[in-house]
């Protein structure tokens, strides 16, 4: 598509909290994205399942888009319990959450199952942000760069393009624990994961979206925003509260 620097892009993932009332939350965001603000960083939210549809239809008009956090790699079937990339897609939502290391781990979600959901988010028309990263054992161990290779060549699909994917490298360790990796290593990480998509994509590979995620809040936003091939963060407690949420967009205004 584009070998210019990506847009940058921030997705809120709400994991397994929000009601009905959390819908405020939501109205907020939309209110404090302003066009100065649009025209500089894309955003998402992903509720839980349960609010795709009221909050796809809130959404209809804002530009701020609306995606799930999992999605069944078949398009319907005897699979109880789970949805399709095509009624994810059918509430309105444009994007999906894949092989996002909770559910690598709570689900023993494989990198063949993740990329076979992310060529079912395509299927669907969906985008698909792909989860990659290492487990504190795997840091401490000096393995993170093969790790993330390995994730990288098993989990995206061909056929990928900047459209179409976005990458986000969440540290397991980082994720919900306040602790976020060196400047220096996100740096390394992202540098690293941009030449593997670029080997292997070409051009397209320079417009694909590498999101950091793991501990993002307002105060260290600014910091890793900046640092090069970050192309924006997957947020999860910070995207809870529609103040933290634009706190961290705002690196970006
Ligand atoms: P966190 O979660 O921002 O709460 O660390 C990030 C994620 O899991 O996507």
């Amino acid at each position: 598509m584009t070998d210019a620097k990506p847009k940058p892009f921030i997705a809120g993932n709400w994991k397994m909290n929000g009601l009905k009332a959390s819908a405020g939350e939501l109205v907020q965001v939309m209110a404090g994205y302003a066009p100065a603000l649009r025209a500089k960083v894309d955003l998402a939210i992903c509720p839980p399942a349960t609010q795709l549809i009221p909050f796809a239809l809130a959404a209809l008009g804002s530009r701020v888009a609306i995606g799930a956090q999992d999605c069944h790699a078949k398009a319907s079937g005897a699979h109880t319990g789970d949805l399709s990339a095509e009624m994810i897609a059918d509430t309105g939502a444009s994007h999906v959450i894949v092989g996002h290391s909770e559910r690598r781990t709570d689900h023993a979600e494989t990198d063949a199952i993740v990329r076979a959901k992310a060529e079912a988010a395509w299927r669907a028309g969906l985008v698909a942000i792909l989860c990659i990263g290492e487990t504190e054992a795997e840091r401490r161990g000096g393995t993170t760069l093969s790790v993330v290779d390995t994730q990288l060549e098993g989990s995206v699909p061909d056929g990928a393009s900047a459209a179409n994917l976005v990458i986000a490298y969440e540290p397991v360790w980082a994720i919900g624990t306040g602790l976020v990796p060196s400047n220096e290593d996100i740096a390394e990480v992202h540098a690293h994961i941009r030449q593997r998509l670029v080997a292997r994509f070409g051009a397209e590979g320079e417009g694909m979206r590498i999101l950091y995620g793991g501990s993002v809040k307002p105060s260290n936003a600014g910091e890793i925003l900046r640092i090069e091939n970050v192309d924006g963060a997957l947020v999860g407690g910070a995207s809870l509260k529609a103040a933290d949420f634009l706190g961290i967009a705002a690196a970006y205004a």
